[in-house]
């Protein structure tokens, strides 16, 4: 029996070589030996402030890209079209002790942004935000979640709420679930290599995985190799981050030749930027195609990204009959 693994995303815009090599890139590997579950939670990105017209496109948007670069559509559903995580999520508000909710460093985080703009305005589900998400991994009784280190605590949380439970039913009733931990390289902004590529920095600040040739050269071309506090023989971020792109995309014989000339002190930046954009626009051109091909069948596609998801809504289903059976919830069986 294959073991079963579970991530989700919020939809939020275009997919950057950040996202794509930090984590999507691995949610395809994955598929090869797990049973996986990859969920677009649009649930969860109601918990800032948002627009519902965007909301919708987005989510939509984010499904062709994952499909795009190679996330199965049978592995993938949108989580409002599977509402038994949200029934699940109130259950589990009752088995989530306050104090460590209060805990989490990511509604600090978040609450504090919120708190400078104008109406300071916090949601309550920004606060219970990871019960929410602990449903929608202990309602696939999910093995792994693979995850960056900052999902760490909810990962935690997750195991609590589903020890606790158990320890009521007097069962191993769900699986404790772990953090899977691969080594995904941390992408730098090629604009400003002391941050990480990320969409909120600002449109040079990333590069689109699907972006046109054109532009994902000039954007590597015009990448920031030197920051002027690298010492003699050091490498600057710069640098490090193209030969990490580099890598990434799968160029590794030039990244071998290319090491060696920094070692040797003759590497030329503009070597290194063209090897980077080949790797880039090597791997992402199949992406670009697919893309185009999955938006030019959209209504079948979506169709496929429902059924999938109704599929899926059978696991979760079958979770919360019994969850609810065994909670002492009435009138489940007539
Ligand atoms: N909280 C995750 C993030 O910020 C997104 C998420 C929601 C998630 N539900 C999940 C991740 C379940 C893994 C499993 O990235």
């Amino acid at each position: 029996m294959k073991k079963t693994v579970l991530s989700c995303i919020q939809p939020t815009g275009d997919m950057h070589f950040g996202n794509y090599f930090g984590a999507v890139k691995n949610w395809v590997d994955l598929q090869a030996n797990y049973d996986c579950y990859y969920g677009v939670v649009d649930y969860h990105a109601m918990t800032m402030p948002y627009n519902p017209k965007k909301l919708k496109e987005s989510t939509w948007a984010l499904i062709f890209n994952l499909m795009a670069v190679g996330v199965k559509p049978e592995n993938l559903f949108i989580q409002s079209l599977v509402p038994e995580h949200t029934e699940l999520s109130w259950i589990f508000n009752c088995f989530a002790s306050y104090g460590q909710v209060s805990r989490m460093t990511q509604f600090k985080d978040k609450s504090s942004q919120s708190e400078e703009k104008a109406d300071g305005y916090i949601s309550t589900g920004l606060f219970t935000y990871p019960v929410l998400q602990a449903a929608d991994i202990l309602i696939y009784r999910a093995d792994y979640v693979p995850v960056g280190k900052d999902q760490d605590q909810h990962l935690e949380l997750s195991r609590n709420i589903a020890q606790r439970f158990n320890n009521m039913v007097g069962k191993d009733y769900f699986v404790l679930p772990e953090t899977l931990h691969t080594e995904t390289p941390s992408i730098r902004s090629t604009a400003d290599p002391t941050r990480k590529m990320s969409k909120s920095a600002g449109e040079k600040h990333y590069i689109n995985v699907f972006a046109e040739e054109a532009r994902m050269r000039k954007q590597i071309k015009s990448a920031v190799t030197d920051t002027g506090d690298t010492a003699q023989g050091e490498m600057s971020a710069g640098i490090e981050n193209l030969f990490s792109l580099l890598k990434a995309a799968g160029g590794n014989e030039a990244h071998v030749s290319l090491m060696d000339d920094f070692n040797k002190g003759t590497l030329r930046y503009v070597d290194l930027k063209e090897a980077v954009a080949d790797a880039l626009v090597n791997i992402s051109t199949p992406f670009r195609e697919k893309k185009a091909e999955l938006i030019s069948n959209k209504k079948e596609v979506k169709n496929k990204i429902k059924a999938s998801s109704a599929e899926i809504r059978k696991r979760a289903q079958e979770t919360i009959r019994e969850v609810k059976e065994l909670s002492g919830l009435g009138n489940v069986r007539f």
